[in-house]
């Protein structure tokens, strides 16, 4: 018996630990434990730092600034932290990427001989514009403020005279005593200086003219600043300044593509200034933590925080957001102004809930009686294995219960639904059961998967895509709505797609014709987005494993929605690569991935390019039917791009139009890209998208997936002239023969 606990319970562990895996330890400000991560109160966060290994260092520029090693001088009571050789740091922020200093400003003082200095500044940063102002203070004044914005000199100052003090009016810089200009972005390297007109001999009260740029919040100006005689001080005055920090030498895209990018799960990486180098890292929305640290941000737990749903117990935090969700028996949005709706006689609740309670109390001590009753039976050598198959429902039950994002389908509702699973409503074979449609007494559609015969892996895989699914929050994901556990083989309630599958879009001849390229590109797209959301958006990356065009299923406006979750793999954050069993679809599948048995994300992305060859040439994946140099798609489309001869085999219906034909050979070597050999040349499903994304920027101007005509203006040779073109290109009207290209000569259609 004993042996029996301790098998159920490493049984939990084993089902649970890819749920458990996606919590992550609160985050912290600094890259490892035995970095400081402040010094006199004042925070550090990475990706600065103090000790070696502790900040951000530029390995390919280690010279070039930004330098973000901080000394902690603690020679000062509280200590000081000082950047670079003597500039003290007042406050970091990482949700501005700006950074507060202590900075000396610039005088020219008259007592009678001349003394003027330089402020200090911080040659690496550049200035912050909105946060910053330049003034002079003074009766007999100018001052200049210079520095490099994006490569060239910037100068600009402002001038400032009074004739007796009473003219000044305390924190009011206008000209009168005290002047001040605003500062543009982008300026580096700023240097300030301060001069008088006549030396200061006409105002004998004011013996100072003093420049400086200062921090809006930390702006004063009264009297006594034109009295004092600043070159008396031991000490000047310090002002506050904020500058932009930003990471490295390169763009995001740049530090995306040789892998340096800090900006890692959650985040959103976006360029400084034009011209000015370096990126930033934010938390997604619904997110938190340092997005400096490899971790990533956080999501954040709304329902512990404030949130707007109308009881705290209505709550259900997602990944990035929240859900307000009524009870059982109640209907609304559970928010503070919309309340929840009761649908039932107030009198029948308590009656239904104490029966659903009883209910449910039996149904759990029948379902323990069994399980104790076949534990009992079995062998102790099969135990675990047996426990695995008969209590995964069960515990997937309690998971799902729990998580109360599933709706749980009784067996009858379902057998309604089908109408005892006619063959009628059969709308498909997916990888290891039929899909039936299916209505439910509502009138909604839904789809419902069902395993064909109960074999102990079944449960296993349907465990598996309730788990991966329930992670997911995708508008270009099949929604799962729930389940069903009472019956012998469990079934998966999904929302209906109606509009068939990619498969049937591009191979069955009627609906062929009219998927316009730009429809293709837009599915290629958001299959190549959401499979970077997979891999890299989630906590827990998902592999698909099983990408083909016959799990992309297409809504009325052709929205791509990828289903068929039931081969996926969570991928635990501590490992890159997983040994496994190969599963996938001959056609699609890694060759890398079927000698080596690693599975890693660049397996989806191969089985991606063939998607995209798919979308650019019509033809299937493999067809047993073709000469056997035809046979597998992607080697005769690798053997077409080697001879230079794409256009032998991309669909004739897409390629009218230069803009298309430009697309069109794009999308042709990002696919090349993607069916590289070595996973490792491969880009990444990011990468693949972003790619996409700017494929699809260059027919932008075009009307995207709208089905009205327009006016385009075309080059064609010489001469331009204004083409009506249908959304998919086409051309049309009585012309169109002469402005068409049946097949690609050139973009520029020098062949007629
Ligand atoms: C101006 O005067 C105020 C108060 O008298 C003082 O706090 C501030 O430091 C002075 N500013 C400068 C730049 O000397
Ligand atoms: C002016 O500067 C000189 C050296 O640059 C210094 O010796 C002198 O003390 C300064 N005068 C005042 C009044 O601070």
């Amino acid at each position: 018996m004993g042996y029996e606990k301790h098998a159920l319970l490493f049984l939990i562990n084993l089902v649970l630990t890819p749920l458990i895996s996606s919590y992550e330890p609160p985050s912290s400000l600094v890259i490892a434990p035995h970095c400081t991560s402040e010094c006199g109160g004042i925070a550090i966060p990475y990706p600065f730092g103090i000790e070696k290994g502790c900040y951000f260092e530029d390995m390919d520029n280690p010279d070039s600034y930004p330098i973000m090693s901080v000394k902690c001088n603690d020679t000062f009571n509280p200590p000081k932290p000082i950047l670079g050789t003597n500039i003290q740091i007042l406050n970091i922020s990482l949700e501005e990427a700006d950074i507060r200093i202590n900075s000396r400003i610039a005088y020219d003082c008259y007592n009678p001989n001349g003394n003027w200095s330089r402020s200090s500044n911080l040659v690496q940063f550049t200035i912050s514009s909105s946060k910053n102002k330049f003034v002079a203070i003074g009766c007999d004044t100018y001052a200049w403020f210079t520095g490099i914005r994006y490569g060239k000199e910037y100068h600009t100052g402002c001038m400032t005279r009074c004739g007796e003090l009473d003219d000044v009016v305390d924190n009011d810089c206008n000209g009168v005593g005290c002047c001040e200009v605003s500062i543009p972005d982008g300026i580096t390297n700023i240097s300030v200086n301060a001069y008088s007109f006549y030396n200061h001999t006409y105002v004998d009260f004011n013996p100072c003219s003093a420049a400086y740029t200062v921090a809006n919040d930390a702006f004063t100006f009264s009297q006594r600043n034109l009295t004092q005689d600043l070159s008396y001080y031991s000490d000047l005055p310090l002002v506050p300044v904020i500058f932009n920090w930003g990471i490295g030498m390169k763009n995001c895209s740049e530090a995306k593509k040789d892998g340096s990018c800090l900006c890692k799960s959650n985040t959103i990486c976006s360029n400084l200034k034009p011209d000015i180098e370096g990126y930033r890292c934010d938390c997604e929305d619904g997110f938190s933590g340092n997005p400096y640290l490899p971790q990533g941000c956080q999501d954040i737990d709304e329902c512990k925080g404030t949130n707007d749903c109308e009881k705290p117990e209505y709550c259900q935090n997602k990944d990035g957001g929240y859900l307000c969700k009524c009870p059982e028996g109640y209907y609304g949005s559970a928010t503070k102004t919309n309340r929840c709706i009761s649908n039932k006689k107030p009198w029948l609740v308590p009656v239904i809930v104490t029966a659903g309670i009883g209910g449910g109390i039996i149904i759990l001590l029948i379902i323990a009686f069994i399980i104790h009753w076949r534990h009992g039976e079995r062998k102790l050598t099969k135990l675990r294995e047996k426990n695995f198959r008969d209590n995964g429902g069960e515990i997937l039950h309690q998971k799902v219960s729990r998580m109360d994002v599933l709706k749980i389908f009784t067996a009858q509702e379902l057998e309604n639904a089908t109408d005892k699973y006619n063959e009628s409503n059969i709308i498909g074979r997916g990888g290891f059961g039929v899909v039936y449609k299916g209505i439910l007494t509502n009138n909604h559609h839904v789809a419902i998967k069902r395993s064909l015969k109960v074999d102990p892996n079944q449960v296993e895989q349907f465990i598996n895509e309730v788990l991966v699914l329930s992670q997911i929050n995708n508008r270009n994901v099949v929604k799962l709505l729930g389940c069903c556990l009472e019956t012998e083989v469990p079934l998966l309630v999904y929302e209906f797609i109606k509009n068939g599958t990619l498969f049937d879009h591009l191979h069955d001849e009627g609906k062929a014709s009219q998927f316009t390229w730009n429809l293709r590109l837009g599915i290629a797209s958001e299959i190549a987005d959401v499979l970077a959301y997979l891999h890299t958006t989630i906590s827990t990356p998902i592999i698909h494993r099983d990408m083909k065009s016959m799990n992309v299923l297409l809504d009325e406006s052709y929205t791509a929605k990828v289903a068929d979750f039931g081969a996926s793999k969570l991928v635990p954050l501590d490992q890159g690569q997983l040994a496994t069993m190969v599963v996938g679809t001959q056609g699609y599948l890694d060759p890398e991935y079927m000698q080596t048995f690693e599975l890693t994300e660049k397996s989806d992305v191969y089985s991606f390019g063939v998607v995209l060859l798919e979308l650019l040439t019509k033809e299937k994946a493999l067809s047993y039917g073709k000469p056997e140099a035809e046979r597998c798609l992607a080697t005769y489309f690798l053997r077409k791009m080697r001879e230079d001869s794409l256009f032998d085999i991309v669909d004739k219906n897409i390629t009218n139009g230069p803009i298309q034909i430009a697309q069109i050979k794009e999308v042709a070597n990002l696919a090349k890209w993607c069916l590289r050999l070595k996973g490792d040349n491969r880009p990444t499903m990011k990468e693949a998208a972003m790619e996409l994304e700017g494929i699809k920027r260059m027919g932008s101007h075009q009307k995207y997936r709208s089905g009205k005509s327009f006016d385009k203006l075309e080059n064609y040779g010489d001469h331009s002239v204004r083409i009506p073109i249908n959304d998919d290109g086409n051309t049309s009207g009585k012309d169109s023969d002469l402005y068409s290209l049946p097949n690609f000569v050139s973009p520029l259609g020098d062949g007629r």
